[in-house]
């Protein structure tokens, strides 16, 4: 490999050090961690021996840092909407932002606003600055769409579908967890996501069903409150997370209450899977099954592991002049790859 790829981790959470732990892999050793951007650059200084840690409120403090490629690992609700456009203007990005229904321009109900969407709002700045910037990159938004796009071009008629938490525990999911936590009174929560195994045997068996989210799959939450949260409390708390539009509303939802002790002995790890299944036929009626089943016992590790090495394609991207947002769908395996032309090609 000829010259590195200076990368640089933006915002140091569960994604963040998935990314550092990433970027020591030794497929990944073409790149090289040129410093850390954090809020909290004391507290995130403390934990990382060895990388610089710059103030990300203190962009004179990072702004000449030799940065090939940006891995931006904030928070899809709050965090990258500002972060993403921010930070396209000074580096090449990537992110894995996974607010689905934000990532084309949508209508805000609240404001009653025609928006842009997360994919134009980091076009226009990673264009304006010649910067190449990957948005939504993990497993979904990432590979589960893409699989999702091969198979409907493949097999006309047929609907591909996703299915997420195929385990007995469940499917931890980051977003619905998050949104729970900043109730007011939670001290800290989980949230697993089952799917239905009956909705799965009938896409299965091709029959191609019109399945709405609430049929696909269920919530289970457990939550631990603060000090001084009585019974009403969590009755209301238990209200608020049933009522939260697009994230809870349409599933059934079931609320457990339980200490903090039990939530850190039994719900600190991350574990996640899924499954995407397309089923019908070809031709002459010859029935057709595709399915593209992941299990992560660490989300975020996986996640990261699967952004890191786009920031390979990113720079490449950028290096050929090809500026502006891109998808996993407009970055081609060979450029995500560090094995070279002639060893992809004997793989094929
Ligand atoms: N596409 C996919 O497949 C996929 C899969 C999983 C997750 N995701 C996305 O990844 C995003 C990030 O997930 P995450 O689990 O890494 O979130 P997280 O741990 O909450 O971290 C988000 C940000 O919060 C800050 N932070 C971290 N710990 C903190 C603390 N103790 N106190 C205050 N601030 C803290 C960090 O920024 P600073 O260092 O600047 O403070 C960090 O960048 C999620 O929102 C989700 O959208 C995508």
């Amino acid at each position: 490999m000829d010259e590195k790829i200076n990368v640089t981790i933006v915002g140091y959470g569960n994604i963040g050090r998935g990314a550092h732990l990433a970027i020591g892999n030794p497929d990944n050793s073409d790149m090289n961690l040129v410093g850390i951007i954090s809020r909290r650059p004391e507290i995130v200084a403390n934990e990382v021996r060895n990388i610089p840690v710059f103030d990300a409120n203190d962009e004179a403090s990072w702004r000449g840092l030799d940065a090939d490629v940006a891995i931006l690992c904030g928070g899809s609700a709050e965090d990258l909407p500002k972060q993403g456009p921010y930070f396209a203007q000074f580096f090449n990005t990537l992110d894995s932002y996974d607010d689905h229904p934000h990532i084309p321009p949508y209508h805000d109900k609240k404001t009653g606003k025609d928006m842009p969407g997360y994919f134009k709002d980091m076009d226009i700045p990673a264009r304006e600055s010649n910067h190449t910037s990957a948005i939504s990159i993990g497993w979904d938004p990432g590979l589960f769409p893409l699989i999702k796009i091969l198979s409907d071009s493949f097999f006309s008629g047929m609907k591909s579908y996703g299915f997420y938490g195929l385990e007995p525990r469940g499917g931890l999911s980051m977003g619905h967890t998050n949104a729970i936590k900043r109730l007011k009174g939670v001290m800290d929560a989980a949230q697993y996501t089952h799917a239905y195994p009956e909705a799965m045997k009938r896409v299965r068996s091709g029959e191609n069903p019109d399945l709405k989210p609430g049929d696909m799959h269920w919530r289970e939450c457990f939550v631990s409150v603060e000090e001084g949260v009585d019974k009403e409390g969590m009755k209301g708390i238990e209200k608020k997370i049933k009522k939260m539009p697009r994230y809870y509303k349409p599933y059934y939802t079931e609320v457990n209450f339980i200490s903090q002790e039990e939530m850190d002995a039994n719900h600190s790890d991350m574990p996640h899977d899924g499954v995407v299944i397309a089923a019908g036929t070809t031709g002459d009626g010859h029935k057709v099954l595709m399915e593209f089943k992941v299990q992560w016992e660490s989300n975020p590790e996986a996640t990261a592991s699967i952004m890191v090495p786009y920031a390979r394609a990113v720079y490449r991207a950028n290096q050929r002049g090809d500026y502006g947002a891109k998808t996993i769908i407009n970055l081609l395996p060979d450029s995500v790859s560090s094995s070279s032309k002639e060893e992809l090609i004997e793989r094929i």
